[in-house]
Parts: structure tokens; C-alpha cells; sequence
């Protein structure tokens, strides 16, 4: 696979996906680590799987589905990635963020985005939701950008404003949905490293430092590239575990898909409040 995906090869998987499906989705949506079972609430669902569409970059992590789901969800047509990639997988960060292009050529204008994420913020508990406010690209700002390369002019500038990332208005939106379902909710800063492995406890001791209250290996390369485009975004972290800043637990990724099967309830209901509010 080529480190920097060409239009070209972005309009190949959008034919792809045209040859399955006529919808013509307004609404993205990336699912991640457990977070899966949310998609099974699209009602007309058409479903692609990864390997049915040139260029797209393959899940192999357990707890990433692989597929494509496009149909409908409250009053809107929406493109469920059912699983995503990450950069520790070992594909470049053009290729990590292909389907956000491939979404935004097929028209969507909004992207939800989900994760798993571990809690740095003290007052932050498993199965706590977590509204991104906005993001620490530190996987991003010294290198691995997903803008790195050729800017593709037809989607944004070669220098995109980051400064309201994640829309204050589906933020606002997703509060109001989620006191309406009695769901208690955090605001808070999401921050993106690498991994795979965890952070050591050092490492999130610097973390707490810098201003990060959940930390995750995804969701920010998406989002700059949702934003170079102008796609509007929302971000929510599902709190999977405590980050263990004195070294006294240990973090598994069955935890982590554990705590997905209490946090999709809850962000299907937010979600489909936002849905529903667009
Ligand atoms: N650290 C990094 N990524 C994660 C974590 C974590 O503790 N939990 C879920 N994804």
C-alpha cells in the first residue's frame, strides 16, 4: 500500500461503495474498540465488508467488526464504519484516514466519532461517557500528521484552522440528549498516542500534566482529516478503565471491550438524540 492515498484511489472506494448501496448518507459514524453493537440499530442496513472496497485500509484488531454499514438511524441516512484502524497497526496515517475522504466524496457532512479511551481525569469511572471538547494531537504534532504529503486541494487548504474542532453546536446537542435520557456525561480533552502498549504510569503523570483528561491510540487523525474537509464533528469517548498513574493496576484490552457492552446503550441513545436534532 502507497503511504499517501491519491484521489484517485479515494473515488475507487467511493465507486465501490456505490455499486452497493443507492443511500446517500448525510451522516458518518466511526465505532471503535467494543463499540461495535451500536450499528446494530440501523434500520435498511446495506453492508460492506472492508475487503469489498479497493484501498480501504483493513481492521485486525479483536472487537473491530470490518464493515460498512449504511442505512438508517432516526431521521437520517448514515455510513457506519463498524471497526476502524489505527496507526500502531502499522498503516500510514493517509491510509488510517482514507474512509473519512471516501466519506466526505460520498457527501457526508457530519461525522460522529467514538473510542475507547482511558481515564487520566480523576473524577472520570468505567462506563462514564466523555464529550470531546477538544483534542491533544501528540502522535500528530511532531510527525505523523495525517496531512503529511500532498494536499488534496479538493477537500481544504494546505494549512486547515483547528480551532473549534469538535462543533460546539453537536456538543450542546449531545448534552441536551443525553440529560434527556438521564445519562450523566463529562466534558473533557481527548489525547492521542500511539500505542499499542499503554502508557507506564510516568507516562500518564505527564499526561495529567498537559492538560489531558482521556487518553486513546485513534479518533484525532480522523478528525483532522473530517476538518480539513469542513465535515462537522462530534467526538465521544467511552471511559473503559482508570489510567493507572501509580502503577498499582494493569490495563488489558479485555477491559477495555468489557466496558464497551455498558457504554453502547448509552452512546446509541446520545447519538440518536443528536440524530434526531440535526
Ligand atoms: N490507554 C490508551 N488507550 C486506551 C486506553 C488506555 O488506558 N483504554 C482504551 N484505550
Amino acid at each position: 500500500m502507497d503511504e499517501f492515498i491519491t484521489l484517485q484511489q479515494i473515488d475507487e472506494a467511493v465507486h465501490a461503495v456505490r455499486q452497493y448501496t443507492q443511500q446517500q448518507p448525510e451522516t458518518g459514524l466511526i465505532l471503535g474498540s467494543g463499540l461495535g453493537g451500536l450499528a446494530d440499530s440501523v434500520e435498511n442496513a446495506e453492508i460492506i465488508p472492508y475487503e469489498k472496497i479497493p484501498h480501504w485500509p483493513l481492521s485486525t484488531v479483536h472487537g473491530h467488526a470490518g464493515r460498512l454499514v449504511i442505512g438508517r438511524l432516526e431521521n437520517q441516512t448514515v455510513m457506519v464504519m463498524q471497526g476502524r484502524t489505527h496507526y500502531y497497526e502499522g498503516y500510514s496515517m493517509s491510509q488510517v484516514t482514507m474512509p473519512v475522504r471516501v466519506m466526505q466524496r460520498m457527501g457526508v457532512k457530519n461525522l460522529i466519532v467514538t473510542n475507547a479511551a482511558g481515564a487520566i481525569n480523576p473524577d472520570y469511572a468505567p462506563g462514564d461517557v466523555m464529550l470531546i471538547t477538544d483534542h491533544i494531537s501528540l502522535i500528530g504534532m511532531t510527525g505523523p500528521n495525517p496531512l503529511r504529503g500532498p494536499n488534496l486541494e479538493v477537500f481544504g487548504e494546505r494549512f486547515p484552522d483547528m480551532s473549534k474542532a469538535y462543533d460546539p453546536a453537536l456538543v450542546a446537542a449531545a448534552e441536551k440528549a443525553a440529560a434527556e435520557a438521564g445519562i450523566r456525561v463529562h466534558k473533557g480533552i481527548y489525547i492521542c498516542l500511539s500505542g499499542p502498549s499503554f502508557e507506564g504510569p510516568a507516562d500518564l503523570r505527564f499526561l495529567r500534566i498537559i492538560g489531558a483528561d482521556a487518553v486513546g491510540m485513534s479518533t484525532v487523525p480522523e478528525v483532522i482529516v473530517a476538518r480539513h474537509g469542513k465535515t462537522r464533528v462530534l467526538g465521544l469517548s467511552g471511559i473503559s478503565n482508570k489510567a493507572n498513574l501509580d502503577g498499582s493496576t494493569e490495563t488489558t484490552h479485555e477491559e477495555v471491550l468489557e466496558a464497551g457492552r455498558v457504554i453502547v446503550p448509552k452512546l446509541t441513545a446520545i447519538i440518536k438524540g443528536v440524530l434526531k436534532s440535526l
